[in-house]
């Protein structure tokens, strides 16, 4: 089966919403790793209990970014995976680092790139006043936030919305759209056509509405 690593930083209910759908649907795929960037991240604990193999490489212990995202690819590399999902993990990684899992870095971000690169994307969805917000997966550049896009999800903006309530419902529609991306990958049909361009072969649609 296709070989897995998730990256996170804190609570991790993206990871839990990949976990639970691989082995709910016996996806051929393996989560062989979670990696936090801290010890304290809480989805370790979780994924620990589910007997994955838990670690943490903490961004603290090293000097510089380059010497933490060497460390970091050290121990991706020990569990050979296909691909690594990046899922809430919140450290920007070095072009090094990119470099090295070229073509097999994935990552979700809470908004509709190229909208709102970076922190805070509810708040700067409500403030710019945009009608539609969501979620992307990606293929991860040097660029932040940047990189040929997988799926999309949207959901409406409502007159009431805060940031929070914003964030819920993205987060939503996070756990559906991160484990049929994976499904896809783990099924190998994801490619990057020359233009690097996203193909995704016998999938009819990559967009989802909440
Ligand atoms: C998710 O909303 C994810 O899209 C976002 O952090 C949250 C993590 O939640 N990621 C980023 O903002 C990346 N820059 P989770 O730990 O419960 O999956």
């Amino acid at each position: 089966g296709c070989r897995l690593v998730v990256l996170i930083s804190g609570r991790g209910s993206n990871m839990q919403a990949i976990v639970n759908t691989v082995r709910d649907h016996a996806l051929p795929a393996e989560i062989c790793a979670v990696i936090a960037n801290k010890a304290e991240a809480a989805g370790l604990e979780w994924a620990g209990a589910q007997g994955i193999a838990s670690l943490s490489v903490a961004h603290r212990d090293y000097p510089s970014r380059e010497a933490f995202d060497a460390a970091l690819a050290a121990a991706i590399d020990a569990f050979e995976p296909d691909y690594v999902l990046l899922a809430g993990f919140m450290r920007v990684l070095t072009p090094g680092f990119v470099e090295h899992f070229n073509g097999r870095l994935i990552n979700i971000h809470p908004s509709l790139l190229p909208a709102f690169p970076g922190m805070h994307t509810h708040q700067q969805a409500l403030a710019t006043g945009v009608q539609w917000h969501g979620c992307t997966v990606h293929f991860v550049t040097p660029v932040l936030d940047h990189g040929p896009i997988i799926a999309q999800g949207a959901v409406a903006v409502q007159s009431d919305d805060t940031p929070d309530s914003l964030a819920r419902r993205v987060l939503q529609l996070e756990h559906r759209l991160y484990p049929d991306v994976v499904r896809w990958l783990a099924e190998g049909r994801v490619s990057l056509d020359a233009m690097q361009r996203v193909q995704v072969h016998g999938v009819a649609s990559r967009s989802f509405v909440l």
